[in-house]
């Protein structure tokens, strides 16, 4: 399946969260390749997988509206990764909820652009999409992301924490901690947004699954 042209573009004087492209994919690789980059996530992506995750992100983009979009910095990286909204398919005590995440290149870290990109997507997550509640995690050690969460304003709730089922899979099905995983257990830290941001976009056309959610 080729990926979509533009469904909604968020942009600020330096940034854009746009639709996947054809382009996106070999620079996508790169940074799925890279050990630093991945260093809190399960494991670094082979080319095929990289490519497939693209076409699930721009997938969701194109049924909900909303998704984990391409990060654009014109001028600095045509492509540079992805922040934006997803729906995690895994049970926890937070569940269901829309998820805000972030990747991006190692070259590009310490510029600001993430929290920038987080504010652009909050601002459609609340007066857009009309969501009343936003959630990020990551594993504790994961200081880079958890100090976007801060610079956010997003709050810890320590009763959400929770063993994420990608890297521990025994301890959401019910079954006992498997001693057989090559990967440790990690708890993570679930954080919920601040009450509203400036509005702004017009309202995305398209499936309206959160107004159908009620969410
Ligand atoms: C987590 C991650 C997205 C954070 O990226 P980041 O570049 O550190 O985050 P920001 O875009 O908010 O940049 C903040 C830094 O830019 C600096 N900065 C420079 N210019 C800036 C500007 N104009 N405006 C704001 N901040 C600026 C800030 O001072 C801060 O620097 P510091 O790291 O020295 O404190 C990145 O490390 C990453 O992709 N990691 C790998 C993937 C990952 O772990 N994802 C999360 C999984 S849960």
């Amino acid at each position: 399946m080729a990926l979509r042209c533009d469904l909604v573009t968020l942009s600020s004087p330096r940034l854009r969260l746009r639709s996947w492209r054809e382009e996106d994919l070999p620079a996508f690789a790169a940074l799925n390749a890279d050990p630093e980059v991945m260093e809190f996530l399960p494991a670094t992506l082979a080319r095929e997988e990289s490519d497939a995750m693209a076409r699930r992100c721009q997938t969701g983009i194109d049924e909900r509206g909303f998704g984990l979009w391409a990060l654009e910095v014109p001028g600095r990286g045509d492509f540079i990764g992805y922040v934006g909204l997803s729906v995690p398919c895994f049970e926890a005590a937070f569940t269901p909820c829309v998820e805000i995440g972030w990747r991006i290149a190692r070259a590009h870290w310490g510029n600001g652009y993430v929290t920038e990109a987080a504010k652009l997507t909050l601002d459609f997550g609340f007066t857009v999409a009309a969501f009343k509640e936003i959630v990020s995690f990551t594993v504790p050690d994961n200081v880079r992301s958890r100090a976007v969460m801060r610079r956010l304003g997003m709050s810890h709730r320590s009763e959400d924490d929770f063993d994420h089922p990608a890297v521990h899979p025994a301890t959401t099905s019910g079954g006992t901690s498997s001693t057989g995983s090559a990967l440790p257990v990690r708890t993570s830290k679930p954080f919920t947004s601040p009450d509203g941001l400036a509005a702004g976009y017009p309202a995305p056309p398209g499936p309206a699954w959160w107004r159908e959610s009620g969410r």
